[in-house]
């Protein structure tokens, strides 16, 4: 991978094939973040409430939204990603209930959203339009709607230009009027064949407050 210029959607390619090595299930952040949202709905809510799963990969996590019932938008700028996820039993099981869109975060909109997921993805947007995508997702959260996702730090990735980082203050700025459920940093550090790789990364769960 190419350190300096910006990501393009091929770059992706061997990260998906890890996944599916892995036979990859949903992010434990997401699950966690449901467990809050089901705990706030009310016993005789029973609406259909539109998930938007940004930068969505090949849809481990949009399948399990559409498992819960949920109505899932899933987007990412890499039609191979796309692909892989509607070859997935679940993309034609509740087909009623998923649209999908190649697109850069940049470039697309949606409204009215309950709970919009970007799990490892938000900072591999380009760094010019990532505070214009974060405004967007702001705006588009009902009142009561989830955020959850992670950005990364001033260390992760050490020595590679390509992604968008913030400091934990910057962060907490992010997320000011938000109700935080989770904001954790992690920070680490994994030596292979020789070559440290540092990770420090914040987890985020937060709430758009009901007015
Ligand atoms: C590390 S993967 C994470 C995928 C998935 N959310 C997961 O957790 O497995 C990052 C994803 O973000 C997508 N992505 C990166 N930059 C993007 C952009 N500017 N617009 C849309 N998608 C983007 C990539 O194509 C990729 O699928």
């Amino acid at each position: 991978m190419d350190t300096n210029t910006v990501l393009k959607p091929e770059d992706f390619l061997s990260y998906y094939q890890m996944l599916e090595a892995a036979k990859a299930g949903p992010a434990a952040l997401l699950l966690k973040t449901l467990t809050f949202i089901e705990a706030d709905r009310a016993e005789a809510d029973t609406s259909t409430r539109l998930a938007v799963d940004l930068g969505c990969g090949t849809g481990k996590d949009t399948v399990e939204l559409l498992r819960r019932d949920w109505k899932v938008l899933a987007i990412d700028y890499s039609q191979a990603g796309v692909d892989a996820l509607l070859q997935r039993p679940e993309a034609t099981q509740y087909k009623d209930n998923l649209e999908t869109r190649v697109a850069s975060f940049s470039d697309t909109s949606w409204h009215d959203a309950t709970l919009v997921a970007a799990l490892l993805s938000l900072p591999y947007g380009p760094a010019e339009s990532f505070d214009a995508v974060w405004q967007a997702i702001r705006a588009s959260l009902l009142p009561g709607g989830y955020f959850v996702g992670q950005l990364f730090g001033p260390n992760h990735y050490k020595g590679m230009n390509h992604i968008v980082r913030r400091t934990r203050s910057e962060v907490e700025t992010m997320l000011a009027g938000m109700e935080v459920i989770h904001l954790e940093e992690l920070s680490l550090e994994q030596t292979h064949e020789g070559e440290t790789v540092y990770y420090n990364y914040f987890e985020i769960i937060a709430c758009n407050r009901k007015q």
